[in-house]
């Protein structure tokens, strides 16, 4: 379909990413909604045109330490991301990683706990600590964002900074846009804190997308280049699962999928997809 007939996501700001992803002095050729677009740096700011024409898109913004753009009419401004400019804190972004399988479909895995110790074995979960604990699930009205709180479960070495032993690990989640979801875990290094991991998707095209992460992490010294390793690796597991979806499209109606075990977060952003008429990179 084209993107244009999808007014909840064409009217909407979408990432492109951290923009050191743009060469100095070169431009950066990428996709959104199937156009080509160019981007350049220019001082401290960024264009960004549509590589068939030429044109400026004429929304484009630099905030939370990503590139955004609108290719249609802004319904709203830039989602709140959580501040990152806290002490003690180090933020990063880890790198942009590319999927075949639809943005919809990466948010949705990134929801789902139950698959830590199938897919992130040794690291997120292991076997037989299967079981996803009930956790608590409610759509926030004031800012239209589902919300999964008390969610629990036990990880062998859910941070590199984590000791071997393992962890209760406390997580919430949030879904702020329909391609961006964030969780807060409990940090390794104070268990009173929480470590942020945001997950934005650039759709490329129905069936493709690429990841992009901005990691908030409580600050432990020498820590930021084992942080963004480690993210790697646990994106690098994702990516095999992803692209083995078939369809590669989200169906969002209940018809067209029946999962052997579907998780109530997956239920709820399905349904609040369904509410706003999402289809680009749906099946509907
Ligand atoms: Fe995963």
């Amino acid at each position: 379909m084209n993107a244009q007939d999808d007014a909840a996501l064409w009217n909407d700001w979408q990432t492109l990413g951290p923009p050191d992803r743009i060469p100095a002095t070169a431009p950066l050729h990428t996709q959104l909604f199937d156009r080509a677009l160019t981007l350049r740096r220019v001082g401290d700011a960024v264009s960004v045109t549509f590589a068939d024409s030429g044109q400026a898109v004429p929304h484009v913004q630099v905030r939370h330490g990503w590139v955004w753009v609108c290719l249609g009419t802004p319904a709203r401004d830039i989602v709140e991301l959580p501040r990152w400019d806290q002490p003690g804190r180090v933020f990063t972004h880890p790198g942009s990683f590319g999927v075949h399988a639809s943005a919809l479909r990466c948010v949705e895995n990134f929801l789902d706990m139950g698959h830590f110790p199938f897919v992130h074995t040794d690291y997120l979960g292991k076997e037989p600590h299967t079981e996803v604990p009930p956790y608590k699930l409610h759509h926030e009205d004031a800012t239209d964002q589902i919300v999964a709180t008390d969610c629990k479960f036990w990880q062998p070495q859910g941070s590199p900074t984590a000791g071997g032993e393992g962890l209760d690990t406390q997580y919430e989640y949030r879904v702020v846009h329909p391609h961006i979801a964030m969780l807060k875990k409990t940090s390794s290094v104070d268990t009173r804190e929480f470590d942020i991991i945001v997950l934005g998707l650039q759709p490329v095209s129905e069936t493709s997308s690429i990841g992009h992460t901005l990691l908030c992490y409580v600050d432990a010294p020498g820590s930021e280049e084992p942080i963004s390793r480690f993210q790697q690796i646990i994106f690098g597991q994702d990516r095999p699962i992803l692209q083995s979806h078939n369809p590669k499209r989200l169906p969002l109606a209940w018809n067209l999928e029946f999962p052997v075990k579907i998780d109530a977060m997956s239920v709820a952003y399905r349904r609040w997809l369904r509410a706003k008429h999402v289809r680009y990179g749906a099946i509907v």
